[in-house]
């Protein structure tokens, strides 16, 4: 048995109305990775918050290296060598890469200033080892959340670090930096160091992890290893019940195009894009980041312009000039980045909510309160958030149960095709299904749906049609009956 690095007991934490950790254990040992699982608003985020000095626990005990110890702040987390990688971005947008990885801890020149020269140098050297060839001067809020999230990652390993959080790492990283990832996680094991990894993908807690924690409820569930135990058996202690059919897909035939896209060109990010989609149908955008699959997607529902090329919606050339045409038209598109774009965070769900669909609960100068509830209890029930209540504020629920609210916002705009960017991400496996089963629903009424996604088994078990991107171009389109990971990669890297 390796020695303890980090122990936890009897830990507890409560905000208002809700008990979000109750009598929690948890012990990592040194050098090994260690997964925590567990459904959403389970309480992972709020537990590793706590080892990273953000929360102060009300009750218990935290131990490392065998001595009783009290973390006040993030200082003194760093002191012991614990770093967190969060779930939200916390990198400051207008400023460098990398003055971002050396905000509050700059090296000083021989004039007593910021050495800027050293900072820029040391920042290259480590993001070279990560195969990262992004310049490092580039201010971060022109990145795209999965370029921030890898220079999260490169920031959190340049302190000297010993136990190492990652609060879902890889929720918006495509394979290939998934694979850059795993090696990086590799050495630093190598080098002693532990990993706590937080992810709802079970295949990656299955390739990286030694042991896997399962929390529910706020509560300590059980420790398993990793090679001893299976997914279902990891699903029924986090959801207290068998899971079986993840995904639910009936087909539907139709002929009726919905939506036909010529030759659509935004100059420098992608050209000559092609493609019908039928009513009922989902049709995957799969491809590497930065590939241009949310550039055509965002162009298609106005946010973006585009400089040629002609859209069709419902046999009829059309004009978006800006989301607001889009969504007349009944397009829905649930962004990628759904803090930015999606949610309003300081207000309520219900607020939330009905910011899409206020048509439908005004009549004239008379809101419908009662029918305004209804819609909302309707979505917080079908998609499982979790909330004591619908006047919870947005930015207070855990990660995935956020990112429901946004699916949950568009779908109820009542669309005729709704296009998802990365759907899923952040969702537990539990809540996922529940995801996919309504997106068939909507499938089976004639609604079309067009499916970013990187995770591929869900590509592949959900979409009728996949196009398959890179360098800003569709390299290739499969039908369902073609579908492998093998062949969407093989697109995608340029290798068919
Ligand atoms: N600052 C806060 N104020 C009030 N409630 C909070 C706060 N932070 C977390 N909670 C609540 O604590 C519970 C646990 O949330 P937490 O973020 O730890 O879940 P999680 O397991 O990380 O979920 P996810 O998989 O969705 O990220 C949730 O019910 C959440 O709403
Ligand atoms: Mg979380």
């Amino acid at each position: 048995m390796e020695p303890i690095a980090l122990q936890l007991n009897q830990i507890e934490k409560k905000f208002a109305g809700v008990h979000a950790l109750k009598n929690m254990h948890f012990t990592l040992q040194q050098g090994e990775v260690h997964g925590l699982l567990g459904e959403n608003g389970a309480g992972k985020s709020t537990l590793i918050k706590i080892i990273g000095g953000i929360y102060k626990p009300d009750h218990g005990e935290i131990r490392i290296n065998g001595k009783n110890v009290t973390i006040n702040n993030i200082k003194e987390a760093q002191a012991y060598g614990i770093n967190v990688i969060h779930q939200e971005i916390v990198l400051v947008p207008h400023i460098s890469i990398y003055e971002n990885i050396f905000l509050g801890r700059e090296p000083i020149n021989k004039w007593g200033l910021k050495d800027h020269k050293k900072m820029i140098s040391k920042a290259q050297i480590m993001m070279a080892s990560m195969d990262l060839s992004i310049d490092v001067l580039t201010p971060v809020y022109k990145l795209t959340i999965a370029q921030q999230q890898l220079v999260e990652i490169v920031k959190a390993i340049s302190f000297n670090v010993r136990i190492l959080i990652m609060d879902e790492p890889t929720s918006s990283l495509t394979e290939k930096e998934v694979e850059q990832l795993f090696v990086m996680i590799k050495k630093l094991k190598e080098h002693n160091v532990s990993i706590i990894y937080i992810s709802h993908r079970m295949d990656e807690l299955f390739a990286i992890t030694d042991q896997i924690s399962v929390i529910r409820d706020g509560e300590y569930v059980d420790t398993v290893k990793t090679s001893q135990t299976h997914i279902d058996e990891l699903v029924k202690m986090m959801v207290g019940r068998s899971l079986n059919n993840y995904y639910q897909r009936n087909y539907q035939q139709s002929n009726d195009v919905i939506l036909s896209v010529e030759n659509l060109t935004r100059n420098g990010v992608f050209s000559n894009i092609n493609f019908q989609l039928k009513k009922g149908e989902i049709l995957g955008f799969s491809g590497l980041m930065g590939a241009g699959r949310s550039e055509i997607m965002r162009a298609i529902f106005g946010v973006d312009k585009y400089d040629s090329g002609t859209i069709y919606f419902e046999n009829k050339p059309i004009l978006i000039r800006c989301p607001q045409d889009a969504i007349d038209l009944g397009i829905a598109l649930v962004p990628e980045d759904r803090k930015k774009e999606g949610l309003v965070l300081n207000n309520s769900i219900g607020f939330n909510l009905s910011l899409t669909v206020l048509k439908q609960f005004i009549h004239g100068c008379f809101v419908n309160h009662k029918q305004r509830e209804k819609i909302i209890q309707n979505y917080i029930t079908k998609l499982n958030i979790k909330t004591p209540s619908a006047n919870k504020i947005v930015g207070e629920l855990s990660g995935g149960n956020q990112q429901k609210v946004v699916i949950a916002k568009w779908l109820a705009t009542s669309p005729k095709l709704i296009i998802l960017d990365e759907p899923t991400r952040g969702i537990d496996i539990g809540a996922k299904a529940e995801i996919y089963k309504i997106i068939d629903e909507l499938c089976a009424n004639g609604i079309a749906i067009i499916m970013i996604s990187s995770e591929l088994p869900e590509i592949i078990n959900m979409c009728d049609r996949v196009c398959v991107v890179a360098n800003g171009e569709i390299q290739g389109e499969l039908s369902q009956t073609e579908l492998s990971q093998e062949k969407i990669m093989k697109l995608a890297t340029g290798r068919a």
